[in-house]
């Protein structure tokens, strides 16, 4: 069990023990963020769901409470699932969740804290007269879960969506209601994508084009667009595209159709499911939480005794650059555990190089590189991998005439393991460029029975910019993030050498017709704090 507790992250969110899956509820409320998840009290394998709770101050330090909400009621007793919380005017929080039902059907419930003026939200009440909402005529008994926060409408009724299928169309059914007790289904879906399966977890929320600031869920005007978010049950990934919602109809229409949810951009390309966005009114920002699971097998996961964390929150906003994605990045109170700096500028990587940084027990990193490709040599280019996919790729030992280069992280001194993220670049032979940002887990670890893929896919590079990304590394996860958060890949790798004082950094150029500059600025992480519950004081 000790052997494998190096793959404990140190300042990502963790309970101390067993199984936790999807973000719940998240809100901010005295002065205190709160995180509710599926948790299994059990086992380091799903199952007994139930909802864990802790706060923080600053969404990095957490303390562990006991839990919020058991499954001990027939409307829930398979499962208290995952749900959202939606402050009112007037300051009560109403939490809407799915249970499984004692017949294993999925049914909508309604929660509230026991005492608003406590700040720690100990006790939760279930409404006696659960559950709120049945699936309605059409809908699977097992296709009807995870309602989103809530937002108000013209007509002064509160609206929610509620993902579901209809053979193998995802849909987002709507619902108005004024007092959170009873619901109306409205006539129409909130949106519908064909062939693209069950959706869990939807996420609908505002962005502002023009601003910068995060918009609370009920905003809604000129200057808005709206993003949808769903969680794919079939293929395992958060997918989400910008749109469009029409309050009088209750209708979303995605920008661009191609691009639709579901068959379009994905939130993370990674390791990284069933997200959730609320709504910080005390930062005014929209930041995301989402779900980092295991992709080793399940008796290692009961052999270590857990499984799964959640990813450092990102702040959500429009890319005015571009227009036509968002951009996440980790929420800046993660700089708070920066310390030891190390700073390298203009290193020149010829084709085929690598070059070692001098930090030494690189298991706990923020790092902040960019990359210059030479422009002659990439003028006179006249075509490379137009075709490219990092998915389809030999990873970051299949040499291209643009690419690829970037940064080696947990990688030990002879190279025995490594996890490679980085840049490609394909040109066509009418001059386009693409860039493909990926991550490369092939050779993370020298275990076997570890998902060895490699992520990645393309990212918008306009006119003018340098190639950047940005790494988070915390000994089993990798977070990444490129030109200011357009692409993000999240890597859940399981190095057995390149750990603690092992763990070694090195830029690379594996291009074999094209030279880059390298600058990057990289920090030790401290330890964020996880206290267990009871603590002596806040
Ligand atoms: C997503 C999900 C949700 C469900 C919960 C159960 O990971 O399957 O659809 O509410 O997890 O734990």
């Amino acid at each position: 069990n000790d052997m494998l507790s190096w793959q404990r992250t140190s300042f990502h969110f963790q309970p101390q023990e067993n199984w936790m899956n999807d973000p719940n509820g998240p809100l901010f409320h005295m002065g205190w963020y709160h995180l509710f998840y599926q948790y299994n009290p059990d086992s380091a394998i799903w199952g007994n769901i139930t909802w864990g709770h802790a706060i923080s101050r600053d969404l990095i330090n957490w303390l562990h409470l006991p839990f919020a909400m058991q499954p001990d009621q027939w409307y829930d007793i398979n499962g208290v699932w995952t749900g959202s919380a939606t402050i009112l005017p007037d300051g009560k929080i109403v939490m809407l969740y799915t249970g499984d039902t004692d017949d294993l059907v999925q049914v909508q419930n309604l929660a509230y804290p026991a005492n608003l003026s406590d700040p720690l939200l100990l006790d939760w009440i279930k409404y006696p007269d659960n559950p709120v909402m049945f699936p309605p005529p059409g809908i699977g008994s097992t296709d009807f879960r995870d309602p989103t926060t809530a937002w108000i409408g013209p007509d002064g009724k509160w609206r929610i969506t509620i993902g579901s299928k209809v053979n193998k169309t995802g849909i987002s059914l709507m619902y108005k209601t004024t007092d959170f007790i009873t619901y109306e289904l409205l006539d129409n879906l909130l949106h519908a994508v064909p062939g693209t399966g069950m959706w869990e977890c939807v996420d609908f929320y505002p962005v502002s084009v023009t601003g910068s600031n995060g918009l609370d869920t009920s905003v809604n005007g000129p200057g808005v667009k709206h993003v949808l978010k769903s969680s794919l049950d079939d293929d395992r990934h958060d997918y989400y595209a910008l749109g469009t919602y029409d309050p009088i109809n209750d209708k979303w229409t995605p920008d661009n159709p191609e691009l639709d949810v579901g068959i379009g951009l994905r939130l993370d390309y990674g390791k990284y499911y069933a997200s959730k966005t609320f709504y910080d009114q005390d930062k005014e920002r929209r930041l995301l939480w989402g779900w980092i699971g295991e992709s080793d097998n399940e008796s290692t996961d009961l052999l270590k005794g857990w499984a799964s964390v959640q990813s450092i929150p990102r702040t959500v906003v429009f890319d005015k650059k571009t227009g036509t994605n968002i951009l996440q990045w980790p929420v800046k109170e993660v700089e708070s555990l920066r310390s030891r700096s190390y700073e390298i500028n203009d290193v020149e990587l010829k084709p085929g190089s690598l070059v070692p940084l001098k930090i030494s027990s690189a298991a706990q990193l923020d790092i902040v590189a960019s990359f210059e490709v030479d422009e002659e040599a990439f003028k006179g280019t006249y075509e490379a991998d137009a075709s490219y996919n990092c998915t389809a790729s030999e990873g970051a030992a299949g040499r291209g005439i643009l690419g690829p280069f970037g940064i080696l992280v947990l990688a030990d001194d002879p190279l025995s393991e490594l996890t490679p993220v980085y840049f490609y670049i394909a040109k066509g032979v009418d001059g386009n460029a693409k860039t493909y940002f990926c991550a490369d887990q092939s050779r993370s670890s020298t275990a076997s029975d570890v998902d060895k893929e490699v992520y990645g896919s393309d990212v918008p590079v306009l006119p003018g910019e340098s190639l950047s990304m940005r790494l988070l590394v915390d000994h089993s996860i990798v977070e990444s993030f490129a030109q200011g958060g357009r692409t993000v890949i999240t890597s859940r790798v399981y190095p057995t050498r390149a750990i603690y004082s092992a763990a070694r950094v090195f830029l690379f150029n594996n291009a074999t017709g094209v030279s880059v500059t390298a600058s990057v600025k990289a920090w030790q992480m401290a330890s964020a704090t996880l206290k267990p519950f009871p603590f002596d004081q806040l």
